[in-house]
């Protein structure tokens, strides 16, 4: 079985997405939800679902520094003895030390096809920029913000009347069919993070239905 922790931060509908897909699996087991926010609507969902649930909050207020933090979210993930850990909307930056502890199984979501438009407000970046495809990648996840080996993309095009939210809302229902897939292809080791840290694969994954 397949350990997997999920980490979020507020509305988790790509946590819900994975959470659903791992259910209709057997060899899958969502051993934790952990968010870094209060009142996470998605922790709520979780919840309710029966998966275990972790709220670890940043006590700015209290003292506790970045890399305190890291080490005691990587303490809450680690009880769990996790193979993969998933970032599905986490909305933090993580520590060096934190990202080189889970080389190769640590995993994010990014709303844009890297390596364009990294950051935040993606889809209106995409909408400056003027580029007529946009979409979504999943990479695993190295020290370098949004830089790390992309496993797997989702392409959208980009309509002339588009607004953020429209185009956002198209590549997040892209997201919710290409995060599922990539779980059940790291599940099945189809895809691995190899030496020289590219993606290596064991087997031609159909990513045509993706563009
Ligand atoms: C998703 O679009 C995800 O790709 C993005 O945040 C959203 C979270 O939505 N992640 C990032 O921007 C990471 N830097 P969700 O909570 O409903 O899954």
């Amino acid at each position: 079985v397949t350990r997997i922790v999920i980490l979020i931060s507020g509305r988790g509908s790509n946590m819900k997405a994975l959470a659903h897909a791992a259910s209709q699996m057997s060899n899958v087991n969502i051993s934790a939800v952990i968010s870094h926010r209060a009142n996470s609507e998605g922790l709520a969902w979780a919840r309710a679902q029966g998966l275990q649930t972790e709220q670890l909050v940043y006590d700015a207020a209290g003292g506790q520094t970045r890399a305190q933090y890291d080490q005691a979210l990587a303490d809450c993930i680690d009880r769990y003895q996790p193979d993969l850990v998933l970032l599905a909307g986490f909305m933090r930056i993580l520590s060096d030390v934190f990202v080189q502890h889970y080389t190769g199984r640590l995993i994010n979501i990014h709303p844009s096809l890297l390596p364009l438009f990294p950051g935040l407000h993606t889809h209106q970046q995409a909408l400056d920029a003027g580029v007529r495809v946009h979409g979504c990648s999943v990479h695993y996840v190295i020290p370098a913000l949004d830089q790390g080996p992309i496993i797997a993309q989702a392409v959208v095009p980009v309509m002339a009347d588009d607004t953020a939210q429209i185009l956002g809302d198209r590549v997040l229902s892209m997201e919710h069919k290409l995060y599922p897939q990539v779980m059940r292809w790291l599940v099945q080791k189809a895809v691995f993070l190899d030496e020289q840290g590219k993606v290596g694969f064991t087997q031609k994954l159909p990513l045509q239905q993706f563009y």
